[in-house]
């Protein structure tokens, strides 16, 4: 079985990517570490940065990804500022501030970099959808507030918090930019 080293300090993260990676038989080791993160409005930009941090700490090939909740009618806020907003005005903080608005629409977006001391390569994942009148109950991050738009182009009646790992994993961001990955990665291997 292979084995990728994942870089990161989000539990609910690693267990999307061991879910996902576990199916192509890739065994997901979790290096737990909070790398600091540059400040830039770019996502490929700060999981590039944090992709090279991390292997000079870890020295062999790794993940990081990095991720953003982009609100169109905020204008794409808090976008790669989601970890600070979260943790500052969080998810009710969020509403609040759409509470006067009918474009509802977000995008979320997942970088995955990989790094193998040689070069950097970052995969990308959207998906698009749009912010819940409500929080639901249950979920980490923003997965409370963010209802997915199918491939159908419907929107989907629960938010990323309402579903299973593995639900969310057919459909999220962050399993685009793994698919990605795994393409160019099985060629590598
Ligand atoms: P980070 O900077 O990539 O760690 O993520 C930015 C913020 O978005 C953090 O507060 C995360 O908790 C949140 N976040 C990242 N990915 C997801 C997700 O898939 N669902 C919900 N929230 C997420």
């Amino acid at each position: 079985m292979n084995q990728i080293t994942f870089a990161s300090s989000n539990v609910s993260k690693f267990k999307e990517v061991d879910a996902f990676l576990g199916k192509y038989n890739i065994k997901v080791n979790l290096f737990r570490v909070e790398l600091r993160e540059i400040q830039s409005d770019s996502l490929e930009e700060i999981a590039t940065e944090k992709a090279v941090a991390a292997y000079g700490i870890i020295k062999e090939k790794l993940i990081v990804e990095d991720t953003g909740l982009f609100i169109h009618a905020l204008n794409d806020f808090p976008g790669s500022y989601s970890s600070f907003v979260l943790r500052t005005i969080g998810n009710i903080g969020i509403l609040e501030l759409l509470s006067s608005k009918t474009d509802r629409s977000a995008t979320f977006k997942t970088v995955i970099a990989f790094n193998n001391g040689a070069s950097t390569r970052i995969f990308t994942g959207t998906v698009s959808g749009v912010i819940s009148p409500v929080i639901a109950k249950d979920g980490w991050g923003y997965d409370p507030i963010f209802i997915p738009l199918g491939h159908d182009g419907k929107v989907y009646i629960k938010t990323y918090g309402e579903m299973s790992i593995e639900r969310k994993n057919v459909i999220s961001h962050r399993s685009q930019a793994l698919r990605k990955f795994i393409e160019w990665y099985t060629e590598l291997i």
